[in-house]
């Protein structure tokens, strides 16, 4: 199963987050093996990760993740010159990092299970407006090439629906190819039909050549949303269109 273990500071850059901007409810959607709740818990940050990966077996994914820098290690090294080495120095720094996030996320994970939820897009465990700031990385629109536009539509509807002041999304590119997700566009328009305003800002963080931005929504203002079908049942709750990358065939 493919879990990625990102880091605090990789999040802060991403994000582009400020104090002020932690000194709120914060939800991480998906939370992965991310260091992202475990340092933001330290820091008094009043942070919760949700991920279909939290239910039994959860206390693996540490050393999956780990298992996965080794993996993307070998990989980094030998297609280095493919990726900006501005926000990490090396392929030897970016899985030192990795490794202590996804070291973290293991022990935080036992320490606080409350803090780590089960749940998956496009039907989460909370009610409306429950997080202040909703971070989202590394599954839509990266993953765009096998999640359809009809999954877009609704995960991002459903991070809108809860949060009561924004959403953020880090990248906008496609993990596949480089470029942006195609129907960004199509979609900033469908959430402006429910009030939803979007701006695209530049962040000091970047991996994939021109990786460089986020996507921001206000959800304060937001109208009412479309009513949601029912939630899907176990073996539609356990589909994981990102699991197994590790075994795909490189691209
Ligand atoms: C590439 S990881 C990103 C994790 C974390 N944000 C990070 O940057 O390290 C993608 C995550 O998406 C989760 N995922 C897959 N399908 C999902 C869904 N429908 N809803 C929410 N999360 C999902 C996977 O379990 C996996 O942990």
């Amino acid at each position: 199963m493919f879990v990625s273990a990102r880091s605090f500071e990789e999040y802060r850059a991403m994000f582009a987050l400020s104090d002020r901007d932690l000194s709120v409810r914060v939800l991480d959607c998906p939370g992965g093996a991310a260091g992202f709740v475990a340092a933001a818990g330290e820091r008094g940050v009043d942070a919760v990760a949700v991920d279909p990966q939290y239910g039994p077996g959860r206390e693996r994914l540490g050393a999956m993740a780990l298992r996965e820098n080794e993996h993307k290690h070998a990989h980094l090294v030998e297609h280095a010159r493919d990726y900006v080495w501005t926000w990490f120095e090396d392929p030897g720094q970016y899985t030192r990092l990795r490794s202590e996030s996804a070291r973290a996320f293991a022990r935080d994970i036992a320490a606080r299970p409350e803090r780590y939820v089960e749940g998956s897009l496009p039907h989460l465990p909370f009610p409306d407006r429950s997080f202040d700031l909703v971070l989202s990385s590394h599954l839509l629109f990266s993953y765009g090439e096998r999640l359809d536009e009809d999954f877009h539509r609704n995960a991002l509807l459903e991070l809108v629906r809860v949060s009561r002041g924004q959403v953020r999304l880090y990248p906008l590119f496609l993990h596949t190819g480089f470029r942006r997700y195609p129907a960004l566009e199509a979609m900033r328009e469908m959430l402006a039909g429910y009030g939803v305003s979007s701006r695209v800002e530049r962040v000091d963080y970047a991996f994939a050549p021109g990786d460089e931005e986020m996507l921001v929504l206000e959800c304060a203002e937001r109208r009412p949303l479309p009513e949601r079908g029912p939630a899907p049942g176990p073996a539609g709750r356990n589909h994981d269109p990102v699991r197994w990358r590790h075994l795909d065939p490189e691209p």
